[in-house]
């Protein structure tokens, strides 16, 4: 397979929460086509079985390269968790980056050695992100409490946020890592990032030394990542400008549409919306 400079760069995610990833790589790359897909008609995937999580991944990069793609972002922790290795193979000439919690940075950062991991059920059941866990714990010593927050992705997914709904949900999830004296929280889902003012509210009201607590996410590194493979395969678009941003959604456009204008700020007249029924 051929690649073009020129072509786009797919991004998807099973809904909103990939885009707090593509604001990184829109920074990062800020002439670069992207084509991304929010998979809302099937989100979550937190609560599918990993079989039917690749499926979706399959499709899904199919209907990108349909598009002429030049590398895949895979913007989901789950879906990374349960096809990064099988998409590898399946597309051996395609760039295919995918995301994990980043266990290994918090696990730099912890004074406690205490880290606290949020996820979806299906990455912290999943093999890759427990033998991360066991290897990180051997090498560093620093232990790592795990808690899938299921229910928060659902919340995450509304146009109109419902803060009570996400304060009740946190209010059951936090606070045993709190008390456990964790330092650091890894956002190991990428719908996180878009409640962290939440998980800072809660812990300012439930610890005294809330702002020893740091947050980690890794959209930024997936970024880097990426600008690197298509450095070295001379892949970086030499186009200047700034183009539109195609996006397809199984949900609402109006909500897609919200979270891209008010969430990452990329202005209206930038984005192009279309429905994906795959
Ligand atoms: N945003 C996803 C992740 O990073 C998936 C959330 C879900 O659909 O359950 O894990």
């Amino acid at each position: 397979m051929k690649f073009d400079s020129s072509a786009p760069v797919g991004v998807f995610d099973s809904g909103v929460g990939g885009l707090s990833v593509l604001q990184h790589i829109h920074q990062a790359l800020p002439h670069e086509k992207l084509v991304y897909v929010a998979d809302s008609s099937f989100a979550p995937y937190g609560d599918k079985t990993s079989h039917e999580i690749l499926k979706r991944s399959i499709a899904i990069t199919d209907f990108l390269l349909s598009q002429d793609i030049k590398a895949v972002v895979v913007a989901c922790n789950t879906a990374t968790a349960a096809a990064i290795s099988h998409m590898r193979q399946l597309y051996p000439d395609l760039i295919v980056v995918g995301i994990e919690p980043g266990l290994k940075p918090a696990a730099l950062l912890s004074k406690t050695k205490k880290v606290g991991v949020l996820a979806t059920l299906s990455t912290i059941q999943s093999d890759k992100y427990q033998r991360l866990r066991v290897q990180l714990n051997e090498e560093t010593g620093v232990e790592f409490f795990s808690q899938a927050c299921v229910g928060l992705v659902e919340q995450i997914e509304k146009k109109e946020v419902d803060a009570d709904q996400i304060r009740s949900l946190l209010q059951h999830y936090l606070p045993p890592l709190l008390n456990a004296k964790v330092d650091t929280l890894v956002l190991g889902c990428t719908h996180y990032p878009f409640v962290a003012d939440f998980i800072h509210e809660f812990i300012s009201a439930y610890t005294d030394d809330s702002k020893l607590i740091r947050l980690v996410d890794t959209g930024k590194a997936v970024a880097t990542r990426l600008q690197h493979l298509l450095a070295d395969r001379l892949l970086i678009t030499s186009e200047s400008g700034t183009p539109a941003i195609t996006a397809y959604t199984g949900g609402n456009s109006e909500t897609l549409k919200h979270a891209f204008t008010e969430w990452i700020h990329i202005p209206e007249e930038q984005l192009s919306i279309s429905t994906f029924l795959i």
